[in-house]
């Protein structure tokens, strides 16, 4: 379980987190939605370690992980997509996926299975990731988080610009990887919907806090679509 315990991040003088908390159980999903700037990616990079936090702590599976650097988090089973998906357009899908290997034990490969998610990444293996559609690159960064077998998955608004048809796909294999792998996740989103009908628990950010929580059933729906539009 990764616990986020009040946590604050400042950029110079800019509070940008103010008392932050979010937990995630294996199999539980968990949306971080909030208008622009709000501080959801800066609270993702928090708990991957990209982003030093200056008071509270984050703790996985029951150790303090506050000061450990990305590739110790990732090394102990955080996999991380980041906005924007940050492949590298020059290397083929083939290594882009391996480039994920570092973190994982020597002479690790990589797994067959992710292909078994993203059929599209079997056939495109010697494609370089900048040739990619989106939603191809999208899928192909978060197999590249996957090549770890990470137990918590952390993505950054995994459907930003990409077509109905791939955001349903990403978000099949989101719903299969917690509810079959036990997985934990927890994801920005942009799309009240999506995340209304994939995520277990919502948090809805404010300016630097969490300022409204719960399973998607028990939230107004009229309160929240108001802390999103802007
Ligand atoms: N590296 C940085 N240095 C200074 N300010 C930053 C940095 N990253 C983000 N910010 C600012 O912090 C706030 C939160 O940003 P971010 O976490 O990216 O928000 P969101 O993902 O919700 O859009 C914004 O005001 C943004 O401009
Ligand atoms: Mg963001």
């Amino acid at each position: 379980m990764l616990e986020a315990k009040s946590l604050d991040l400042f950029y110079g003088a800019s509070h940008c987190l103010r008392g932050v908390s979010l937990q995630a159980r294996p199999g539980e999903i968990v949306a971080v939605l909030g208008r622009n700037g709000v501080g959801k990616s800066s609270l993702l990079r928090a708990i991957m370690g990209l982003e030093r936090i200056r008071a509270g702590a984050i703790v996985w599976e029951g150790a303090d992980i506050s000061a450990l650097a990305p590739s110790e988090r990732a090394r102990r089973g955080i996999g991380y997509v980041p906005q924007g998906r940050e492949i590298f357009p020059f290397l083929t899908v083939q290594e882009n996926l391996e480039t994920a290997l570092a973190a994982a034990p020597r002479g690790s490969k990589v797994d067959a299975e992710l292909f078994d998610l993203f059929p599209i990444l079997r056939q495109f293996l010697r494609r370089r990731g900048g040739d990619l559609s989106g939603g191809q690159q999208q899928q192909l960064a978060i197999a590249r988080a996957l090549t770890t077998r990470p137990r918590l998955l952390i993505l950054d608004e995994p459907t930003e610009g990409i077509q109905p048809n791939v955001i349903k796909d990403i978000g099949q294999v989101i719903r299969l990887l917690a509810k079959e792998r036990n997985m934990a996740v927890i994801l920005v989103e942009q799309y009240f919907e999506f995340a209304q009908a994939l995520a277990d628990r919502l948090a809805i950010m404010v300016r630097g806090e969490v300022a409204l929580a719960g399973r998607p059933d028990e939230l107004d729906e009229a309160a929240v679509r108001k802390l999103l539009t802007v």
